[in-house]
């Protein structure tokens, strides 16, 4: 009854005439009120769920910042079309535009549920303030955190704050020269011998080689021998160490998290690459144990040791007064292999193939290290001999310029909450 009353308009006089109806067989029945009123009922609850969808789409949406120029962004989407275009030369494209119409310019690119600033000009001042002066406003987003976890544990790259500093003393404190002198230089040079070794060979049989994969074998040996004192034979074997294998599975399977919208999903089913992805995290944990126990050994029977793992624990007993946890020694080592491992491996793959594109620098080059090593009594370089090569370093400085291994740094600005990405 009081559904007709309140209709007025020529929409509204139908519904009343089907309201009277329905009042009418109301009282034949005494049912059909009640089943109207469950439908407009039923009609609001499918409004509000339509209107909360609408709500949170809406947010999502690409916003634009005030002040800040924006380039190919379009409403709603913002730049996401140029990345789809694009995302086979993602830092490419953006160093396109950071070189071309945007050049010199701080500006924003904008996806659905992101804002994101772009410091491409090489403006020390910025740079400056977000790595140091207030370093504490700039953090590590937590999406990124969430994608990188079980990788990274609570690790250097795993956390903000207090838990960072932490380590990030340690770390100043353990790498000392004399460790890059006396702890890793030997190790590196060691196996540079054994690369050495594989391209004569290599040679001799007149094939080819796949620099980059000797060049990522070679890190991972060095870098593993570093951190955790263990000899994994990445170099001569042709099947890779268990632990090498499972340690790139994981880096290339969080990277997956980056693109799909259902990796939590699919990690609660524990399906497709969520379902490698603990499967190799399982297999890195157990060397690692495995590798920390040998160590604590080790320690135990008064060895006195260079790798990281060791010096970590001594130095945890001598200023913290305290051991460090299994799981506290995982997670710095093998963040010191992530930070170390691959970034050496790109360097040295982009310099060689810039070397081979530049003969004329290659042999002076060549030079350079022959002339050095003529005056040297040993067949290796060893770390002096490496810091009077200007020439070389030089010429890997300006390799690292134009191929950096790491393109882009982004940090989530936590007083407005938005990206911002330093290239
Ligand atoms: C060409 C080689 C390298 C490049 C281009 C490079 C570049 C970088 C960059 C850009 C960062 C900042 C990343 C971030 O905060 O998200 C970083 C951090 C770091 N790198 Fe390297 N790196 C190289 C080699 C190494 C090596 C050999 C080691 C160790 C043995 C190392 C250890 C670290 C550590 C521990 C951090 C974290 C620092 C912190 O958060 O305070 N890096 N590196």
């Amino acid at each position: 009854m009081v559904l007709a009353a309140a209709a007025t308009t020529p929409v509204g006089a139908a519904a009343s005439s089907a309201a009277a109806a329905a009042a009418a067989a109301a009282s034949s029945s005494g049912i059909t009120i009640n089943l109207n009123l469950s439908v407009s009922i039923w009609s609001l609850i499918v409004y509000a769920i339509i209107g909360m969808i609408a709500s949170y789409v809406w947010s999502m949406r690409a916003r634009k910042l005030p002040g800040l120029p924006t380039y190919g962004f379009v409403p709603f989407f913002g730049n996401f079309f140029g990345l789809l275009a694009n995302r086979h030369r993602t830092w490419d494209w953006i160093a396109d535009i950071a070189n071309g119409p945007m050049r010199g310019k701080t500006w924003q690119m904008s996806v659905p549920n992101s804002p994101i600033i772009i410091q491409a000009a090489p403006s020390e001042q910025i740079t400056k303030l977000v790595l140091k002066d207030h370093f504490e406003n700039y953090l590590v987003s937590k999406r990124r955190m969430e994608w990188t976890h079980e990788l990274f544990g609570n690790g250097i790259f795993g956390s903000n704050g207090k838990e960072w500093l932490v380590q990030r003393k340690a770390a100043s404190n353990i790498f000392t020269l004399r460790l890059l002198r006396d702890g890793m230089t030997p190790v590196f040079v060691e196996h540079c011998m054994t690369v050495v070794k594989v391209l004569k060979e290599t040679a001799k049989k007149g094939g080819a080689i796949d620099l980059q994969d000797v060049f990522f074998r070679f890190t991972m040996q060095s870098f593993c021998q570093i951190a955790f004192g263990e000899d994994l034979d990445c170099l001569s074997s042709p099947e890779q160490h268990p632990f090498a294998k499972s340690f790139d599975a994981v880096q290339a399977g969080v990277l997956t998290r980056v693109f799909d919208l259902f990796w939590k999903l699919k990690r609660a089913l524990n399906v497709g690459a969520e379902a490698a992805i603990k499967k190799h995290v399982s297999i890195i944990n157990q060397y690692a144990s495995l590798f920390i126990a040998h160590r604590r050994d080790d320690i135990a029977q008064g060895k006195n040791r260079e790798d990281l793992i060791s010096h970590f624990m001594s130095w945890a007993r001598k200023s913290e007064k305290r051991e460090m946890t299994d799981t506290e020694l995982r997670d710095v080592i093998i963040n010191f292999l992530v930070a170390g491992r691959d970034t050496t491996a790109v360097a040295l793959s982009w310099f060689w193939y810039e070397m081979s594109q530049h003969p004329n620098e290659m042999a002076k080059v060549k030079a350079e290290i022959e002339q050095l090593m003529h005056d040297h009594a040993d067949s290796v370089p060893d770390f002096e001999v490496a810091r009077d090569m200007t020439y070389t370093e030089a010429a890997l400085l300006e390799s690292l310029r134009l191929h950096p291994p790491v393109p882009a740094e982004g940090r989530v600005v936590c007083s407005v909450v938005l990206s911002l990405v330093l290239l």
